[in-house]
């Protein structure tokens, strides 16, 4: 893959030379990447990376947790790769529970500096472990597929970002580190954060985070281009880094082949291994070593990362766009009349756009409680999420994405927010549309 990249810029660069692009040519280096494959990540490569956090902790007490010196030894070693590549590095502290924390932060040079594509996995382990699935695995395969990058001199349309997390398993403190230093104008900047937190589990399942749509079809393609069946993860949305990306409306996804739940026998039917046991008999135990990781997940998986950053990194940026936003808070009665908040667009011509981005913060104690509409200027509703009494989990904090292309631009849009049933309770917080 490296060689067919260099060879297809050679190609353009000799006819340029030739004449034969004249006007063409230009054009052509502006989206260098668009036309290029991911290249196979090495699975030897992603497993020589877990030999050396391997040792790392072995060497410093048999673990790379939060505050102790195999985290830290950790960070230096991803660290050295990414700096030998041509990455820009830095490195970000933060305290917790009394120790410095470190975020890895990665930026690889040029992409448009308005649209950055960021991939990333928590560091550290737990105490009780070296951590090679949880998740040394995921750290793994995000440090090959940025060298991949550097050896593929990628010329990315949008900006790529890759961070390394502390602190993760102390309840996401330095990803939340991360984004809550960000000002608001860099957050609008993401076009997406794409999350990988144990990737490798030695009974696998292979699961697909069910967050931004396109995020989640990017990973679908690539694992049924391989015909490998996914379902949607479910054990514990929001207890991963993503949750602190989604939280702040970047768009979110990744990968997961499983923890501590149980793999059913429909499950072992389809994916193989065993049936009755859980995903990860090592998680968060001592046993989390090298020998705590299947080969054949982290290979496919580190592949689809790969596939995720060069698709999703060489497509063509979506333009900000502009911003519409009520942020005052309107309280949601329990199991009460529909409460609304209006943004009022003005100043535009025609109709709004087949994407209307509609950004949703409701605080709320079980959002299944919730039905969630937009209406247009002329009071057409739009169905955003229904009302669900299983759908146990806090608050609706999405983006949606409206075909609105019927509607006029201008006038007073709602958000129409109703409590369908009794005890929980909760406010919009605020909302926006994005023309
Ligand atoms: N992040 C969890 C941990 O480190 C593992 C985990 C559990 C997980 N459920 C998840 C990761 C769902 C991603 C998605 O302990
Ligand atoms: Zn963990
Ligand atoms: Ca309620």
């Amino acid at each position: 893959m490296t060689l067919s990249v260099s060879r297809r810029m050679a190609a353009v660069t000799a006819l340029a030379v030739a004449g034969l692009l004249a006007s063409a040519a230009p054009a052509a280096t502006a989206s260098p990447a668009a036309a290029v494959a991911a290249p196979d990540i090495p699975i030897a490569n992603v497993k020589a990376h877990l030999s050396q956090l391997q040792t790392i902790a072995t060497n410093n007490g048999g673990n790379r947790a939060h505050g102790r010196a195999g985290y830290k030894a950790s960070i230096d070693y991803v660290k050295a790769k990414l700096d030998a590549a041509g990455f820009t590095t830095s490195l970000q502290t933060f305290t917790s529970s009394g120790a410095t924390g470190y975020n890895l932060i990665a930026d690889w040079p040029g992409g448009d500096p308005n649209s950055v594509l960021m991939a990333g996995a928590h560091l550290d382990s737990v105490s009780s472990g070296a951590g090679i699935n949880d998740n040394g695995s995921g750290s793994a395969a995000v440090l090959e597929t940025a060298l991949a990058v550097s050896r593929a001199q990628l010329q990315p349309t949008k900006h790529l970002r890759f961070g390394w997390w502390g602190a993760e398993e102390l309840g996401l403190v330095g990803s939340k580190h991360y984004v809550n230093q960000l000002p608001a104008a860099e957050r609008s900047k993401f076009s997406g954060y794409l999350n990988f937190d144990m990737i490798g589990s030695p009974n696998p399942g292979y699961f697909v985070y069910d967050d931004d749509p396109a995020i989640e079809k990017t990973f679908k393609d690539y694992f049924a281009g391989i015909g490998v069946p996914t379902e949607i993860e479910t054990e514990g949305d929001g207890r991963s880094d993503h949750a602190s990306f989604k939280n702040v409306g970047i768009p979110v996804g990744g990968l997961f082949t499983g923890a501590s739940r149980t793999k059913s026998a429909a499950q072992a039917q389809k994916w193989g291994g065993t049936s009755g046991q859980a995903f990860d008999r090592c998680y968060h135990s001592s046993c989390d070593t090298t020998t705590n990781i299947n080969d054949t997940a982290l290979d496919r998986n580190s592949d689809a990362i790969a596939h995720a950053v060069w698709t999703l990194g060489t497509e063509t940026p979506v333009p900000p766009g502009d911003v519409y936003e009520n942020t005052a808070d309107v309280a949601i009665p329990d199991n009460g009349a529909a409460v609304t908040s209006t943004v009022t667009v003005a100043g535009r011509t025609g109709n709004a756009p087949a994407a209307l981005k509609v950004g949703v913060d409701i605080k709320h104690t079980w959002r299944g409680d919730l039905v969630v509409d937009l209406l247009a200027p002329d009071g057409t509703a739009y169905r955003l999420k229904s009302s669900s009494s299983s759908d146990s989990a806090d608050n609706v904090i999405a983006t949606y994405t409206v075909n609105a292309s019927a509607e006029a631009a201008n006038g007073a849009w709602k958000l129409r927010v109703q409590d369908v049933a009794a005890q929980d309770i909760g406010k919009i917080d605020s909302w926006k549309l994005t023309f």
